[in-house]
């Protein structure tokens, strides 16, 4: 049995917390979730039943009427609706445009965290409030940031050009998400800006194998 039960990673878009989750589980032999996948699977289903996805009740009427699933496969997770497998059809343009209005509803983050608990553990886990909400009783609790403009140069990489357009763009997601981003009290957080992807890991393998370190590590920490 592995020691770690649920390990969570949070924190903005573009903060590496997906990328960051890959390499720790893989280096401690878990399984990793990507909780995305499951509001991606919920605006597909609402976006082929074409209802208007900031109706939270049309959307919940849609998904009562679909068995989805999660499966963390090691390969990467697979998502199924009725069956059929769909994760090559979760990162479209349309998925990515609607997904924001799916995801800020109540019922569908309740919908979304139901099937997450039913997973069992030991998983590492990335999304935006596992730490505070899905999972309260994590084993370890991560919280990753970023400034927008870090994280605007991890997405389009020296394109100067596009970097302001980008960040703004960034900056209106997290005003957008700010409610589900709220981090956990008890998440060690972790400023990512002057830190490297194997930076981040080291410190959070240091963190899961119980070498101590201040509750806030960064720039700042
Ligand atoms: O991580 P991702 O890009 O696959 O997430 C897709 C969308 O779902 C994104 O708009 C944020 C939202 N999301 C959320 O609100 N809560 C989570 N735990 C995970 C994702």
């Amino acid at each position: 049995m592995n020691r770690y039960g649920v390990v969570t990673f949070d924190g903005p878009a573009a903060s590496g917390k997906s990328s960051v989750a890959q390499r720790v589980a893989q280096v401690v032999d878990l399984p990793v979730v990507s909780s995305g996948l499951l509001y991606r699977a919920a605006t597909l289903v609402a976006e082929r039943a074409s209802i208007d996805v900031d109706d939270a009740a049309a959307v919940m009427a849609v998904l009562a009427g679909h068995h989805v699933d999660l499966d963390p496969a090691p390969g990467g997770n697979r998502v199924t609706i009725d069956g059929d497998e769909v994760t090559e059809a979760l990162h479209t343009d349309e998925v990515d445009a609607l997904v924001s209005a799916v995801a800020r509803h109540d019922a569908v983050r309740d919908w979304v965290g139901e099937r997450l608990r039913s997973i069992r553990p030991p998983f590492v886990i990335d999304g935006r409030d596992m730490g505070s909400v899905v999972f309260p009783d994590a084993t370890h609790k991560f919280y990753l940031t970023a400034s927008p403009e870090v994280r605007a140069l991890r997405r389009v990489g020296e394109r100067a050009a596009d970097l302001e357009r980008v960040a703004a763009a960034i900056r209106r997601r997290d005003a957008l998400d700010a409610k589900q981003l709220r981090p956990a009290s008890d998440a060690v957080r972790i400023d990512t800006d002057a830190l490297s992807l194997d930076e981040v890991v080291t410190v959070v393998l240091d963190r899961l194998r119980g070498t101590p370190t201040v509750g806030s590590v960064g720039r700042d920490g």
